[in-house]
C-alpha cells in the first residue's frame, strides 16, 4: 500500500513539475505570477532588459500551456491578468529565440491560436501604461460585439512607432500584413504606398457618418490623392509640460511660459537638488518631439507651419534662437537620458526627483495608469494658444486576412462607444465631436477646450507634418545635436533634410 501511494506521489509530483521541466530542460527558467501593474513588455525589460523579448515570454508560456493549462495562454500580450502563470524562459533562451525570430514575417498563428481566418490581427505599439489600457478598453467592445472573432493584439514595443513602423512595411511589401494597423493621420500614410498597399476606407466613412463625426480639419489631414486610408481614434497634443505638482509648490513655482522663466525655474530646481528638466532618449525620437516644441515655442504657430511646407526658411534666425532655447533646455537634462524611454523618464515626476518633462499628452493616461495624480501641466514654453496635434487612426491592408473583421473594427474605432471606451484612458482627446467630456479627466478636459480654440499646427514626429523619410533625418539631426550641441551643424543639417524631402530648395 506504501509502495503503490509512494508511487502515485512520484506521478503526482511528476505531472506537476514536467511542463516546467521540459521547458528548462532547453537551458533554466522560471514561473511568475502576474502581479498588479505588470505587463508583458515590463517584464520582459525586467528580466532581460529587452522590452521586445516579451514575445519569447509569450512564446514560452504558450508552450508551456499546451503541457499544462495552469500555465496562461496569452493571446493578447496586452491583457495578461493578475494571477496568470507564465513561463519566463532564461536570457539564453530568450536571446536564442529572439535572435531567429522576426516580428515582421512572423505568422500570427505562430505565437497565438492557429486559426486563420475568423481572427482579428490588429497592430500597434501600444504597450505602455495608459496605451495598452486603451487599446484593450475599445477590443473589449469589439469582443462584446463580435463575440466569435477571435484577437490577436500584436504589438511590437517602441513608442512613436520606432520599431513598428518598419516592420510592418516589411509585412505589408511581404503579403501578409495584420488584419489592421495603427497609422498616423497625415504624411505617414505615403511611406506605405496606398495605391499599392491600402485600401481606401472612403465607404467606412459613407456608412457610418463619420465626416459628419469629425471636424473638418481632421478629415483634411486624413485625406491623400482623395481618399481616406484609415479611421481616426484620437487627437493626442504634443506640446505639453509636465511638472510635479508638489516639488512646484514646494519651491514656490509656477510652469513657465517662456523661455526665459523656463530657465529661472530650472535654475531654482537645481538649487534645490532636484533634477529640473527630464527626458528619455533611448528609442531615438523623444528629443526630436521636444525639439518640435521648442520650435513652435520659439517661432509661433504660422512660421512653425511654414517649415513643413517650405514658406518658413530653416536657415533663418528663428531656427537658430529655436537650436539655443534647445541647448539651454539640455543643459538642465538628466544625464541618463540616453538609458531611458519617454515613460521611463517620467518615472522622475512620479518620484518627484524630477521637476519637468516635455511629451505628448499620452502621458496623462500613463500617469494616470501609474496611479499617479500629483502632475500639472501647461503647454510647453513658448506654446501658449498653440496645439500642436496628431492623430492615431487604424488603416487596412490590401491583403488583409479577414478584411471584413478589419472593417467591422473600423467601424468601432470610428464609434462614439469605441471612442469614449479608448481616450479616457489613452490620454487623449476624441477624434469624434460627440463624446461626453464629464468621462475624461481635468487634464482631457482642458486639451478639448484648447483644441477647439488654439491654433492646430501638425506634429512632425508623430506622422502628421511630412513623409516618413523627411522625419528620419530630422531625428538623426536632433540626436546628433543632443550629443554634440553643436547649432551651426545641426541647423545646416535640418535645413539639407528639408531639401532631401523635396520641400526646400
Ligand atoms: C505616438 C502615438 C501615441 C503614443 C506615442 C507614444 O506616436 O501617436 O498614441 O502611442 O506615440 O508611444
Amino acid at each position: 500500500m506504501k509502495k503503490i501511494l509512494t508511487i502515485a506521489l512520484i506521478f503526482t509530483l511528476l505531472a506537476v513539475l514536467m511542463p516546467a521541466a521540459l521547458v528548462s530542460a532547453q537551458g533554466g527558467g522560471e514561473d511568475y505570477v502576474v502581479q498588479g501593474d505588470d505587463w508583458l513588455s515590463k517584464l520582459a525589460d525586467k528580466f532581460y532588459g529587452n522590452p521586445n523579448a516579451y514575445w519569447a515570454i509569450m512564446q514560452a508560456t504558450n508552450e508551456a500551456n499546451g503541457q499544462d493549462p495552469s500555465y496562461a495562454k496569452i493571446t493578447n500580450p496586452d491583457t495578461i491578468e493578475v494571477g496568470d502563470k507564465l513561463f519566463i524562459p532564461s536570457t539564453d533562451e530568450a536571446e536564442t529565440f529572439m535572435a531567429d525570430f522576426d516580428p515582421a514575417m512572423f505568422n500570427p498563428g505562430e505565437l497565438f491560436a492557429s486559426g486563420e481566418s475568423g481572427q482579428l490581427v490588429v497592430g500597434s505599439w501600444w504597450t505602455a501604461g495608459g496605451e495598452a489600457e486603451g487599446l484593450a478598453g475599445m477590443l473589449n467592445i469589439y469582443k462584446e460585439m463580435y463575440p466569435d472573432v477571435e484577437l490577436v493584439n500584436a504589438t511590437v514595443a517602441g513608442g512613436a512607432g520606432t520599431n513598428f513602423k518598419a516592420q510592418l512595411a516589411t509585412r505589408l511589401v511581404g503579403g501578409s500584413p495584420p488584419d489592421t494597423f495603427q497609422l498616423h493621420a497625415g504624411l505617414e500614410v505615403e511611406t506605405y504606398s496606398p495605391e499599392q498597399f491600402l485600401q481606401p476606407v472612403d465607404d467606412i466613412y459613407a456608412s457610418e457618418g463619420l465626416e459628419e463625426a469629425f471636424p473638418s480639419d481632421l478629415l483634411t489631414l486624413l485625406t491623400y490623392k482623395d481618399h481616406y486610408w484609415g479611421v481616426p481614434a484620437n487627437i493626442h497634443r504634443s506640446n505639453v509640460l509636465w511638472y510635479n505638482q508638489a516639488v512646484f509648490e514646494e519651491n514656490g513655482l509656477t510652469p513657465p511660459a517662456n523661455f526665459e522663466e523656463f530657465q529661472q525655474v530650472a535654475e531654482t530646481l537645481q538649487a534645490a537638488g532636484i533634477q529640473p528638466f527630464v527626458m528619455g532618449t533611448k528609442d531615438g525620437w523623444e528629443a526630436a518631439h521636444v525639439f518640435e516644441d521648442v520650435l513652435a515655442g520659439t517661432l509661433g504657430a504660422d512660421a512653425y507651419r511654414g517649415l513643413w511646407t517650405g514658406q518658413t526658411d530653416w536657415t533663418g534666425p528663428e531656427v537658430t534662437q529655436a537650436l539655443e532655447n534647445f541647448k539651454m533646455m539640455l543643459s538642465y537634462a538628466n544625464e541618463d537620458h540616453p538609458a531611458l524611454t519617454w515613460d521611463g523618464a517620467g518615472e522622475y515626476l512620479i518620484s518627484g526627483n524630477g521637476g519637468m518633462m516635455i511629451m505628448g499628452d499620452w502621458t496623462d493616461g500613463w500617469f494616470t495608469s501609474k496611479g499617479f495624480d500629483g502632475y500639472g501641466w501647461a503647454p510647453s514654453p513658448g506654446t501658449g494658444g498653440t496645439f500642436v496635434a496628431l492623430s492615431d487612426s487604424f488603416a487596412l491592408p490590401k491583403d488583409a486576412p479577414d478584411p471584413e473583421n478589419a472593417a467591422n473594427w473600423l467601424k468601432v474605432v470610428g464609434s462614439k462607444e469605441g471612442q469614449e471606451a479608448f481616450n479616457p484612458q489613452k490620454g487623449s482627446i476624441c477624434a469624434r465631436t460627440d463624446c461626453d467630456p464629464a468621462l475624461f479627466n481635468e487634464y482631457l478636459q482642458s486639451a478639448m477646450v484648447d483644441w477647439s480654440q488654439d491654433a492646430i499646427v501638425p506634429s512632425m514626429v508623430h506622422g502628421a507634418a511630412a513623409i516618413e523619410s523627411w522625419l528620419t533625418d530630422y531625428k538623426d539631426v536632433i540626436t546628433l545635436f543632443v550629443a554634440s550641441g553643436d547649432v551651426a551643424a545641426a541647423q545646416n543639417g535640418l535645413q539639407q533634410a528639408c531639401v532631401d524631402a523635396g520641400v526646400c530648395q
